[in-house]
């Protein structure tokens, strides 16, 4: 089934951590490594679709085959580059792990230490990249993700709505960040669906069985 299950759609997905400078040593990150979403690209390359891969910072090798691979290591660059080519997009998988706040005082030079004065980091919010997708006129059919570190599904049913998907894809944080395998549970308008703990390219093989048979 795979081989046909996206044949010629358009598919774009973000992956991996994205970095905010504090200055041009320095910055703030997380600790996605960017395989679940390298795993959905080969999974939605081998189910025949074109996928763009947009991709932050990533410990684990780009997959071959892609039509496009765009590296955006903030928030505000991988905006832009999902809003660059978006509108061609049919479907739209956020999988990256982006800041929800960038440093609003970054220094252009490098910070040093002064002994007894402890610089003050001010934070300011980042664009929510997979809402400014969802809210599109004409938007492609949009996949979020969420990663809790408890009561997840609670969470993830108001994220879904909160975001404005039809689909998204809840892990606890440490079923999934990091790790070579991931325990998912699928939310759509349809069910709910807890699937078991397996190897990461099997659950982006899950996934996108149910974006097949979800998209219109
Ligand atoms: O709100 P939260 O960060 O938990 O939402 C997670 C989902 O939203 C993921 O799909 C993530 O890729 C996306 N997201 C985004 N832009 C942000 C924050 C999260 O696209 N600034």
């Amino acid at each position: 089934w795979l081989s046909k299950a996206l044949f010629g759609t358009n598919v774009m997905i973000t992956t991996g951590a994205t970095f905010e400078a504090i200055d041009p040593v320095r910055g703030i990150t997380n600790i996605s490594t960017g395989q679940m979403g390298v795993a959905l690209a080969r999974a939605c390359r081998r189910a025949g679709a074109n996928v763009t891969l947009i991709y932050g910072q990533i410990q684990t090798d780009l997959p071959n085959g892609l039509t496009h691979t765009i590296q955006a290591v903030s928030a505000d660059a991988m905006y832009q580059a999902v809003h660059q080519s978006v509108r061609e997009q049919d479907v739209f998988i956020s999988v990256a792990a982006v800041a929800d706040y960038k440093v609003k005082n970054a220094s252009n030079e490098k910070i040093k230490k002064q002994a007894g004065v402890a610089p003050v980091i001010e934070l300011t919010e980042n664009p929510d990249i997979l809402a400014s997708v969802s809210q599109l006129d004409d938007a492609p059919f949009c996949v979020g993700f969420a990663a809790e570190s408890h009561d997840l599904l609670n969470h993830a049913r108001a994220k879904r709505q909160r975001k404005g998907v039809p689909l998204l894809v809840a892990n606890l944080v440490s079923e999934s960040m990091g790790k070579a395998t991931n325990q998912v549970t699928l939310l759509d308008d349809e069910a709910e669906t807890e699937l078991p703990n397996m190897g990461k390219d099997q659950v982006a093989e899950a996934i996108v069985q149910r974006i097949a048979h979800l998209l219109p």
